[in-house]
Parts: structure tokens; sequence; C-alpha cells
């Protein structure tokens, strides 16, 4: 990188190993998909109690959280959305390399900005999980209002309603949280993640 004087320093640096070493864990980014209301930041906070009582460290990344914080000047055009989930998966990457397992829960809408974050944080360490219930059901769900504010026209670009959604084609796991309870839905992610995270059993 001499053209632009920058020299980073990564090999001098205590690594992902020794972190993981250190916390007896192997990391890995959990990444929800979905529409809004689909009930992806439930399942994930669930799901991190349950990792966290069993001893393992993680860090969730939410979309409404890091959008007032690091990511406050991004709004919903495309070119937004496709930043906001960079910096996530930058982000997200450097909880990785710390050790921290890793649970992300943005609409991340389609399969390109998917496979961006994907190479961003790398193929063997991203497990897609697609929070597929229906639009019909977030829609009646409406928690923060916003499906009906978006059918009047007050919000623009509302995915579902006047932006797309695009399925993910091979996540590693699918939870129509209409049909599961939460607890199924955290039960079918611990069977998923707990042998990639730790010798631990359920
Ligand atoms: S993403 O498309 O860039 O991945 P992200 O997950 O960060 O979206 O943020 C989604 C949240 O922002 C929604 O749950 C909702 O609360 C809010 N939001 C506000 N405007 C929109 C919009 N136009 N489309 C989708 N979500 C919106």
């Amino acid at each position: 990188m001499e053209d632009n004087h920058i020299y980073p320093i990564f090999d001098r640096m205590l690594g992902r190993k020794d972190k993981e070493e250190m916390l007896k864990q192997h990391s890995v980014m959990i990444w929800f998909t979905g529409l809004s209301g689909s009930g992806k930041s439930t399942v994930a906070i669930a799901l991190e109690r349950e990792l966290h009582k069993r001893g393992l460290l993680c860090r969730i990344l939410d979309g409404d959280n890091i959008r007032s914080g690091i990511n406050n000047n991004l709004g919903f055009s495309e070119a937004d959305r496709v930043e906001n989930i960079r910096r996530i998966a930058e982000v997200g990457k450097l909880f990785i390399d710390s050790g921290i397992i890793a649970i992300a829960a943005f609409i991340s809408p389609n399969n390109d900005i998917r496979e961006m974050a994907s190479n961003i944080i790398g193929k063997d360490d991203f497990l897609e999980v697609f929070v597929n219930t229906p639009l019909e059901v977030c829609e009646e769900r409406d928690v923060k209002g916003l499906y009906a504010k978006a059918r009047k026209g007050e919000i623009k670009n509302f995915t579902g309603i006047s932006a797309p959604f695009e399925a993910p084609e091979h996540p590693a796991l699918l939870l129509d949280t209409s049909k599961l309870s939460l607890e199924e839905s955290v039960n079918k992610l611990l069977e998923l993640i707990l042998p990639k995270v730790c010798n631990c059993r359920k």
C-alpha cells in the first residue's frame, strides 16, 4: 500500500487464535437477514443470552442501534444500505478477530449486499440465517408503526413495500417466527452454532 502511505501492522499484533484460546471459544458471524418486524432482533437477543449462559462471549450488532451511532449519516437508498452493511461487516470482523461471536441483525435486503458482507468477513466464518417470516405477518405486527406509514407513502423506499427484498439462496438456517416459538428458533440456532463455537453440548 505504498501509494497511499498506509502500512498495516497486523503481523505484529496478537491474533485471533490467541484471543480464541484465551476465551476458549471459536468466533463466527451469525448474520440474520429478513424484513423489518420479522423477529431478527428478538431472536438475536434470545440467542445471545443462551450463548452467554454457556460462557460464550458474544456481541450483537443491530439495525436501529448501529444506525443511531456509527451509521447515523446513512439513509435507505441502495448506496447507503450498501455502505451501512459494509461498515457493519468491517466492525463485525473486528469482533471475530478478537475471538468474539458476532451476531448481526440487519435487513440486508439482497444477495449482493449479503455477499459483500460474507466476503469481508470470510465465507467460512459467515453463517447466514434467513428470518423468513411472511411480509403479511410483519405488517400485521407493525411493532414500530412503520408499515402503516410506508403504505401511506410517508416513508419512501421501505423494504417489502416500496423497496425490494431478495430472499437468500442458500441460508444455513430458515426461521419463520410466525410458525416457531422463540424457544424453538433459539434451539435450532443452538444446534447449528454450538458445534462451531465450542466443544460444549446443548
Ligand atoms: S438495511 O436495509 O440497511 O440492512 P437496517 O437493518 O440497517 O436496514 O435498518 C432497518 C431498520 O430501519 C428497520 O427495522 C426500521 O426500523 C428502520 N427503517 C427506517 N426506514 C426504513 C426503510 N425505508 N426501509 C427499511 N427499514 C427502515
